[in-house]
């Protein structure tokens, strides 16, 4: 695992976008995995940034999304194909049929999510996964659990997700309670992964994550047995980890 040591939010976002820029440069028709959240708000205006001064083609790229909520529609400004319409797709040129993200609502889930799943097959696969970390070791929605989920499913939220999610909306109520995910199986066939995270409230499960045991009790521990996992973090993020890392 590559630790990559950064000083603070915009620094982690722009680190991480050289990583992104040299996976499109040098395959410019490769498969982007995407995340969602705050932590990569600041990479992907970076990544905007870079495409309007002419340093990045989207033009070939595809991308695939970690997931979405069940239930809410493209047009729902809290679902993520809105959230990445506003923070990334709509500021380049990717092609809007290259870009998927789970259709949350499609009702039958079994369906969604193999459609999901056959979109990344049959664009070859992930070549670069990106992805958060949530407070409770998440990556995607594969909370922590007692076995690692394979394949794309649909998942019922954890209350500390909820909790954490309620911010986006106007009562804790309207967060919804379900939502279709990648599953582990699924982010560990991406060639490469890379993982973002900034601030102190992330440093308890940076160091559990990528030091402490591998268990599906904290998901993103099974990163470690990733042959090609970069993380890059802030000084925050990463003030809790084992001497030397
Ligand atoms: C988003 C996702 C989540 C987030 C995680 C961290 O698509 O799959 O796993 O990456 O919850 O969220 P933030 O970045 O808001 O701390």
């Amino acid at each position: 695992m590559n630790m990559i040591h950064a000083k603070d939010y915009q620094d982690m976002s722009r680190k991480a976008a050289n990583i992104i820029s040299a996976q499109i440069t040098l395959k410019p028709n490769c498969v982007l995995g995407l995340a969602t959240g705050s932590t990569p708000e600041g990479l992907y205006a970076e990544l905007i940034r870079r495409y309007e001064r002419g340093d990045l083609d989207f033009s070939l790229v595809s991308s695939v999304n970690l997931d979405e909520y069940r239930g809410l529609s493209p047009e729902n400004e809290q679902s993520y194909r809105y959230f990445m319409q506003k923070n990334l797709f709509e500021h380049v040129n990717i092609r809007p049929e290259a870009t998927f993200v789970p259709d949350g609502l499609d009702p039958d889930a079994d369906h969604a999510c193999a459609r999901h799943e056959e979109a990344i097959r049959s664009l070859g696969g992930i070549d670069l996964q990106l992805l958060g970390l949530g407070n409770n070791g998440h990556i995607g929605f594969n909370e922590p659990d007692s076995v690692f989920e394979k394949e794309t499913h649909c998942v019922n939220l954890t209350q500390s997700t909820i909790d954490a999610n309620a911010r986006f909306f106007s009562s804790k109520e309207d967060v919804p309670t379900q939502a279709y995910t990648m599953g582990i199986g699924t982010i560990m066939l991406a060639k490469k992964i890379l993982v973002i995270v900034n601030g102190e409230k992330k440093a308890d499960i940076v160091a559990k994550a990528f030091f402490g045991p591998v268990t599906p009790e904290v998901p993103a521990s099974i990163l470690q047995m990733h042959p090609d996992v970069t993380v890059v973090g802030d000084e925050a993020a990463f003030s809790k980890l084992p001497v030397n890392a």
